[in-house]
């Protein structure tokens, strides 16, 4: 198959809604990362993205709306947390998982009775919902276990040959999957970490919000969990990745200790200098957001440079900086030191 990778413009638009409408898969920007987009109603659509992503079938897709009143048949229930969530983060980088309703197909949902919902604040994304009135459902547009794309080339490097379409947009704002937060039981839980944060989900719901313990911490294959996504390994160069906890003096004499020939170290801006092998940044030390939004083109710049094994400077656990944590925790295979 033919890829196409054509700038977000009318007609490349109106392309993406034609091809979603007749049942097929496209590659579109929305603000956290690139999607693969397909009619979240349509069995055979939803089964075309499992197999160009080569996903998991147990491992079901967040459905996108372009307005509130899409979510009539995609949800059967819209409580009252799940209103004041909408209200306080829509469109923006939020999933809800909520009652499934009967519109959605088996396959986006993976045979749960629940359904993840978010309506994307990109432009484009919404564009492509409203123009064409197909709710979509989207993974992230990376083969299964690689880092998400944030940019359109990233998703090229992937998909090429495998989808007919990939929008471009210019490069993902926030760098990170959206949160993901069930409000099926009466205390909210954070499934996937993300932009928005558990503070400032708390302050919305006036309520405690629990975090699902799987968010810092491995999960088996073979268990069941309430997000079957974090039970994958996910976000995972081809080089062997090591989180190492501790002051920067300490890390750099454990890469001195540790380093071999194609040792590749990811830093904070400014530390590159300090460091004894080749250095990425991948943001500020003190500004989750900028890191966030690097990740995971830093986690692909690493392969580009043929790293074999690299060593990763140990950001924050609150806040956004949780959102990278979760997310470097699974390109390392849960492999962390503290030194
Ligand atoms: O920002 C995002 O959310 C991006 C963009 C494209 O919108 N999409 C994305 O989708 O990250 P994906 O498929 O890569 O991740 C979806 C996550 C998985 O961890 C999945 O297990 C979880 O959401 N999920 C989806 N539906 C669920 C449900 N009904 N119950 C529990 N977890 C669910
Ligand atoms: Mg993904």
């Amino acid at each position: 198959m033919e890829t196409k990778l054509l700038k977000a413009n009318e007609e490349s638009i109106k392309l993406a809604c034609d091809l979603l409408k007749s049942g097929e898969v496209v590659a579109v920007p929305t603000e956290t990362v690139y999607g693969l987009a397909g009619d979240a109603t349509s069995s055979s659509a939803i089964k075309k993205i499992f197999e160009a992503k080569g996903r998991p079938a147990d491992n079901p897709l967040i459905v996108h709306i372009g307005n509130i009143e899409m979510l009539d048949g995609i949800v059967s229930e819209f409580n009252n947390d799940a209103k004041k969530l909408a209200d306080a983060f829509w469109p923006g980088p939020l999933t809800i998982i909520m009652p499934r309703g009967e519109k959605i197909c088996k396959e986006t949902s993976a045979g749960l009775d629940s359904v993840g919902v978010r309506m994307p604040s990109n432009e484009i994304a919404r564009k492509i919902i409203n123009l064409s009135g197909v709710a979509f459902s989207a993974p992230s547009a990376n083969l299964s276990g690689k880092p998400s794309p944030t940019t359109a080339e990233d998703v090229f490097a992937d998909m090429n040959g495998r989808i007919p379409l990939i929008i471009d947009g210019g490069e993902s704002d926030a760098g990170v999957e959206s949160t993901v937060i069930s409000v099926l039981e009466n205390t909210p839980i954070i499934l996937r970490p993300g932009i928005v944060t558990k503070e400032e989900i708390e302050k919305v719901l006036n309520k405690e919000v629990k975090v699902a313990k799987e968010v810092t911490e491995g999960v088996k294959a073979d268990s069941i969990v309430r997000s079957p996504g974090m039970k994958y390994k996910h976000y995972a160069p081809n080089a062997k990745v090591t989180i190492v906890k501790s002051s920067l003096e300490k890390f750099v004499e454990f890469v001195n200790l540790n380093k071999k020939e194609n040792t590749l170290v990811m830093c904070f801006e400014g530390e590159e200098k300090l460091m004894p092998v080749s250095a990425l940044s991948y943001g500020k030390k003190d500004d989750p957001k900028s890191q966030a939004h690097n990740l995971f083109a830093v986690l692909r710049e690493l392969d580009k440079n043929h790293a074999e094994q690299v060593f990763v400077r140990c950001p924050d656990t609150t806040g956004i900086s949780l959102a990278v944590y979760n997310r470097l925790i699974r390109s390392a295979g849960f492999n962390i030191i503290e030194f």
